[in-house]
């Protein structure tokens, strides 16, 4: 089968792999189970000085990126139906659904934008999907790049044990992961709970469900409502 393909558009194409190429998504990648490309935009500016931005119709700060050069970099990319994303916090929230369907898929095209905005007719006219990584503002779409192809690239057969298995799982049920331990029996005047370490396996599955469902409760009141429903 074919390798994951990650496409990556982004001003700063020196910021990757970074993190990609380390520990899993690093072996993964190292042993060709998926593949990076990281394309700078500013070589497909045409003036001399590689003019990227320009500043904002209607006035305002700072600068947006120009939709002839973006448009450009896309196209000379852009040459089989990988979804076309654009890191954006006003983009749809990334859940672990999306994230498993495109890891599914061949791969992904991401446009790193930088932050004050990109011309939106260039978001139309290449069909860009924007996604988000959360609620707040990173200075440019790099780390919401990586992290989303992260999420992916764990979930491609052979880059991970079993222990994703496990995980993906726990959260698929839709609750938060149940709290872990391990030796010593005693740390700092603290224990591990006795059902853990009593060999009833019934017990044990029943207590890491009531544990998952109290800090979903407490702490995502949103996938508490979706759990219930
Ligand atoms: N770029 C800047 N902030 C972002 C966010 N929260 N998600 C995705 N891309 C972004």
């Amino acid at each position: 089968m074919a390798n994951w393909r990650a496409t990556v558009l982004t001003l700063f194409p020196e910021m990757f792999p970074g993190p990609l190429g380390m520990s899993l998504a690093g072996k993964g990648l190292a042993s060709g189970i998926w593949s990076l490309e990281a394309a700078n935009i500013r070589a497909q500016a045409v003036d001399k000085h590689g003019t990227v931005d320009d500043t904002p119709a209607g006035g305002g700060p700072g600068l947006i990126m120009k939709a002839d050069v973006l448009a450009r970099a896309i196209d000379a990319v852009a040459t089989d139906d990988r979804p076309r994303l654009l890191m954006s916090p006003r983009g749809t929230p990334l859940t672990q659904a999306r994230v498993a369907a495109l890891a599914k898929g061949s791969g992904v095209l991401v446009v790193c934008g930088r932050y004050e905005g990109i011309d939106e007719r260039v978001i139309a006219a290449r069909q860009l999907e924007e996604v988000s990584i959360g609620d707040y503002v990173l200075s440019g779409g790099e780390i919401a790049a990586m992290a989303l192809i992260d999420a992916c690239v764990r979930l491609l057969p052979g880059v991970m044990g079993k222990e994703a298995s496990g995980a993906e799982e726990s959260f698929a049920n839709g609750l938060l992961e149940y709290p872990q331990y391990t030796r010593p029996a005693a740390f700092e005047g603290r224990t591990i709970p006795e059902v853990l370490t009593g060999g009833d396996h019934a017990k044990v599955k029943a207590w890491r469900l009531a544990e998952a469902e109290r800090l979903t409760r407490e702490r995502r009141p949103d996938l508490w409502q979706a759990y219930l429903a």
